[in-house]
């Protein structure tokens, strides 16, 4: 799947970059993104105004497409459900209750979360004549969650002191009411955490409605891990943050989608990589009831195949 930030949050973003310099910004973004990858959380990467823009031009349109595509597959899962509120944990400058009104029109009530004084400023002034949301600075890890409809917690949890986690994947339960979107990059490190999540998550009573088939034990043992891939385009502006090229990049997320009884269902499968097309055939990796599964679909094979042949990484079966 392919996402782009709406035309209002490009245009508000083009907006905070007048006037500033974007060899000072390209600068800035190589910084942040040289303290995260250090291990480095936000409250040590962002510092000031600068440095949360940096990151909304370097980071948050691939943070936004890689919720865009969760809120996509709930849409699937749960077609009836229809949330007013919405708490946004670690809302950062905010791109996933942009993705998140997007998906759902029906979000009155947004709540924005977070411990960063820069990147809550920089999510109200984006916002501002498109989005309304109160801002409520505070500690994840000290709980006190606003109730609502829809959690989400994007990219979030990685910030969070490992022994803190739990607590704060439970302080996100408690305050959900309908669906809890969990999404952390996609790396073994990210599926880790997703999956502590989801032990605690089902012990709680929730639901699983994506990315997994079903709540028994992950059939998935490492080195491998459950992530998806979505592709965004590149403004000139992000390649210049991220001094790349392509006009293009794939952001590799991992996600879990835990849910209320009765807001929707799981799927019965899904598809763990890109699919091998070749002469004979395609070979799918597939989760599904009984495990995880290569299923080989030959080319003779005519209605499967047609069916094969539009299945993509991450779509469910
Ligand atoms: C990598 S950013 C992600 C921002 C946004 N959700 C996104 O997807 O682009 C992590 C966010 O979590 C916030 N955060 C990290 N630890 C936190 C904590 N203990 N309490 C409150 N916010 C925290 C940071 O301030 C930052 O805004």
């Amino acid at each position: 799947m392919t996402s782009e930030l709406p035309p209002a949050l490009k245009a508000a973003i083009q907006g905070e970059l007048a006037g500033a310099s974007r060899r000072g910004l390209a600068e800035r973004a190589a910084a942040t993104s040289a303290a995260y990858r250090a291990g480095g959380t936000s409250a040590s990467a962002i510092k000031a105004r600068e440095d949360a823009l940096a990151y909304a031009l370097a980071r948050l349109p691939a943070t936004y497409a890689a919720t865009a595509a969760v809120f996509a597959e709930a849409r699937l899962r749960a077609p009836g459900f229809a949330p007013a509120s919405l708490l946004d944990a670690g809302c950062g400058p905010g791109g996933a209750s942009w993705a998140a009104t997007a998906a759902w029109p029906s979000l009155a009530d947004i709540a924005w979360f977070d411990a960063s004084l820069p990147f809550l400023d920089l999510a109200q002034r984006l916002a501002e004549g498109q989005l309304q949301a109160r801002t409520i600075r505070g500690d994840l890890t000290a709980g006190g969650f606003p109730r609502a409809d829809l959690v989400v917690a994007s990219y979030a949890l990685a910030e969070i002191a490992p022994a803190g986690q739990g607590a704060v994947v439970d302080a996100l339960w408690t305050a959900c009411d309908g669906l809890l979107a969990v999404v952390e990059p996609g790396t073994p490190a990210g599926w880790a955490r997703l999956m502590a999540a989801r032990d605690r998550l089902t012990a709680a009573g929730a639901a699983l409605l994506a990315p997994c088939p079903h709540a028994r034990a992950c059939p998935l043992e490492p080195p491998d891990w459950c992530h998806f891939s979505v592709r965004l385009p590149r403004s000139r502006d992000h390649r210049l943050a991220k001094g790349a090229e392509a006009p293009f990049e794939d952001e590799k997320y991992a996600y879990l989608l835990a849910a209320r009884p009765q807001v929707g269902e799981p799927a019965v499968g899904r598809v763990l990589a890109r699919p091998r097309v070749g002469k004979p055939g395609i070979e799918l990796k597939l989760c599904g009831a009984e495990g995880v599964e290569r299923r080989f679909v030959a080319r003779r094979d005519k209605a499967g195949h047609a069916v094969a042949r539009r299945l993509a990484w991450g779509d469910a079966i």
